[in-house]
C-alpha cells in the first residue's frame, strides 16, 4: 500500500480562514480576539515559534501581544506579568511559551492563568474538563490539531485501536484523552506505550491508528507498522546532515519512506502537525471569547 499524504500546511490553513471569518464576525460586533504570548530567555526554537505564533494571529484578524524578557527574569516577575494579563480585557488567550528557565517552577505559573484564558489547555481546571468530557475545556493544541487531521480527512476513530507512542503532558496524555472521548475523533480503544513498555513493537503492530510523540529521530520502523495502518508523526526532531546549508535535516519520529509503503495515510515532517497547531491555537482563543461573552 502506497499511504495517502495528510497534509498539515492545507488543513491548518483552512482552519485559520476559518478563524479569520469568525474574528471578523466578531469585530463587526466590537470585540477583538486578542491573544498574548510570554517568552522568556532566547531559546531559538521556542523564538521561531512565538514568531509563528504572532504573524499567524495578525493574519486571523487578531490582536496580538509578545511579551518577552530575559532568561534572568524573577518568577515573581513573570507571576505579575500573568497576573497584568489575566485581568486585561483586550486578551483572551494566554501563552507562556515552555520550556521555562530551571530557577522558575513551571507548574505554579501554568496555574496562576486564569483557566478561561488558558488557550494551552495545560492548567489542572481545562486537563479535568477535557478528563470528563466537558465541551468548555479548552485542549492542548498538538493533539487537538491531530484530531482535526483525523476527522476532516475522513479517518473514523470509532472502534479503532489507537496506540499513542509517548505519555507527555503537552501531547501523550491528552491525546489519549481526546481519543477515548465520546464523539466524532473519539470512540477509540486506546493504548499509551512509553519507555517502560513491554514488546512495543508488537503493541503498535495493533494499532489502527499510530501517533508518534516520543521525541526520538525515525522511532516507528515499517516493521512495526501494520498494512493499512493510519500513522501520525508528532515528532520535530534535527537530525545532523553536513550535507544541507544549514548543517541538519528535520525528522519526525517515523521512519517515513518506509512506513509511508505500508500505511494507508500517514502525516510528513514538515508540513503535518506542526502547522495544526499554531492553526488550534487561533481557534481555542476564538473559544475562549465566545466562552466568556
Ligand atoms: N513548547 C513546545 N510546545 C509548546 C506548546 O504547545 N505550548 C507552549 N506554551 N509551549 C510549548
Amino acid at each position: 500500500m502506497s499511504a495517502r499524504i495528510i497534509d498539515g500546511v492545507a488543513l491548518g490553513k483552512v482552519i485559520r480562514q476559518e478563524v479569520a471569518a469568525e474574528a471578523a464576525a466578531l469585530k463587526a460586533r466590537g470585540i477583538t480576539p486578542g491573544l498574548a504570548v510570554v517568552l522568556v530567555g532566547e531559546n531559538p526554537a521556542s523564538k521561531a515559534y512565538v514568531g509563528s505564533k504572532e504573524k499567524a494571529c495578525l493574519e486571523a484578524g487578531m490582536h496580538s501581544v509578545k511579551v518577552t524578557r530575559p532568561a534572568e527574569i524573577t518568577e515573581a516577575e513573570l507571576l505579575a506579568i500573568v497576573d497584568q494579563l489575566n485581568t486585561d480585557p483586550t486578551i483572551h488567550g494566554i501563552l507562556v511559551q515552555l520550556p521555562l528557565p530551571k530557577h522558575i517552577n513551571t507548574e505554579r505559573v501554568l496555574l496562576r492563568i486564569n483557566p478561561a484564558k488558558d488557550v494551552d489547555g495545560f492548567h489542572p481546571v481545562n486537563v479535568g474538563k477535557l478528563v470528563i468530557g466537558d465541551p468548555t475545556a479548552l485542549k492542548p493544541c498538538t493533539p487537538w490539531g491531530v484530531i482535526q487531521m483525523l476527522t476532516r480527512n475522513g479517518i473514523d476513530t470509532k472502534g479503532a485501536h489507537a496506540v499513542v507512542i509517548g505519555r507527555s503532558t503537552i501531547v501523550g496524555k491528552p491525546m489519549a484523552n481526546l481519543l477515548i472521548q465520546q464523539g466524532p475523533g473519539g470512540d477509540a480503544t486506546v493504548t499509551v506505550c512509553h519507555s517502560r513498555t513491554k514488546d512495543l513493537p508488537a503493541v503498535v503492530r495493533s494499532a489502527d491508528i499510530v501517533i508518534a510523540a516520543i521525541g526520538k529521530a525515525e522511532f516507528v520502523t515499517a516493521d512495526m507498522v501494520r498494512d493499512g495502518a493510519v500513522v501520525i508523526d508528532v515528532g520535530i526532531n534535527r537530525v545532523d546532515d553536513a550535507s544541507l546549508p544549514k548543517g541538519y535535516k528535520l525528522v519526525g519520529d517515523v521512519a517515513y519512506a518506509e512506513v509511508a509503503a505500508k500505511a494507508s495515510a500517514i502525516t510528513p515532517v514538515p508540513g503535518g502537525v506542526g502547522p495544526m497547531t499554531i492553526a488550534m491555537l487561533l481557534a481555542n482563543t476564538l473559544q475562549a471569547v465566545k466562552q466568556s461573552s
